[in-house]
């Protein structure tokens, strides 16, 4: 499959990923009637763990009804159809990418949820929201695309309501040595481009930017299981279509494999966070 990525620093580009999705919705519908959001989570849960580690991020968030949720870096928008649906919340996400937010959209209306999930491009750093706009802020394997974490949170503190919770699950690194990472990484094809935190430096940026943290629990063990059944699926051609791959193309295996080692190795890890504005 021709890789539909192309530049490096821009692996969230893709090209004709309306005309792709399109296409794989249909392959995925067949008779299903109505269409079930699990036979795309392969595609549209973009971070470690899929759609369960989205299920298991929901059972300690505490969202109801009643919130307004901002999900940065939404990517395909597969977390915010999952939030909106088992919350009955409005979940509005944000990505940098265009065609991503394009394709959000385009699956949204699929699914007849346009009118509880909306998605706008925006760069979590320069948020297009007023102060004190939301109750929850969802960030799912994204900061470690973004260098200025404390410039992040100072955004996030913004347009979250007092108290507004911060729910994150993110790849951190393990023993604090970015040196023993080796790329393509699903969220980029190069060191340079990849702004991995320690434990620690996000602990002490989130509480100097005032955040209350009040969960804070190392999913590594369930990350590295869930990296080595997708690792073994691609080496035996048995992954679930569509899947990643769509987006990352034929780098999407070495991808897997390396990210696997960090967390073997424990270079890398993963971990689910629940944070108050204070
Ligand atoms: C690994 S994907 C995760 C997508 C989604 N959260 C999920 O779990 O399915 C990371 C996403 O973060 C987005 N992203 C990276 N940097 C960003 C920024 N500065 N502002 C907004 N989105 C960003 C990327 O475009 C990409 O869609």
């Amino acid at each position: 499959m021709a890789n539909p990525l192309s530049t490096p620093g821009e692996n969230y580009r893709c090209n004709n990923i309306e005309q792709a999705i399109t296409q794989a919705l249909e392959q995925a519908r067949k008779d299903q009637q109505p269409f079930d959001p699990a036979l795309i989570a392969a595609l549209d849960q973009f971070h470690i763990g899929g759609l369960p580690a989205t299920l298991a991020m929901l059972e300690i968030a505490g969202l109801d009804s009643d919130d307004l949720l901002l999900d940065v870096g939404c990517g395909l928008g597969g977390p915010a159809r999952v939030i909106a649906t088992q919350t009955g919340c409005r979940v509005v996400g944000v990505d940098l990418s265009a065609d991503y937010c394009s394709a959000a959209e385009l699956i949204s209306k699929r699914l007849n949820l346009a009118a509880r999930t909306q998605f706008t491009q925006a760069n979590a750093l320069a948020l297009p929201f007023s102060e004190n706009h939301f109750s929850a802020l969802w960030a799912q394997h994204v900061t470690m695309n973004i260098e200025k974490k404390a410039a992040l949170w100072q955004e996030f503190a913004r347009v979250l309501n007092h108290d507004g919770k911060l729910l994150m699950y993110e790849v951190m690194l393990g023993d604090g040595n970015s040196d023993r990472i080796e790329y393509p990484m699903p969220w980029t094809r190069q060191a340079s481009t990849s702004f991995l935190a320690s434990a620690d430096d996000y602990r002490e940026s989130l509480s100097s930017c005032g955040f209350d943290i009040s969960i804070w629990q190392d999913v590594s063990s369930e990350a590295l299981e869930s990296v080595s059944r997708v690792v073994e699926m691609l080496s035996q051609g048995k992954i679930k279509q569509p899947n990643l791959s769509l987006l990352l193309g034929d780098q999407y295996q070495p991808m897997m494999l390396n990210l696997a080692k960090a967390l073997r190795e424990n270079a890398l890890q993963v971990v689910q966070v629940v944070a108050h504005n204070g």
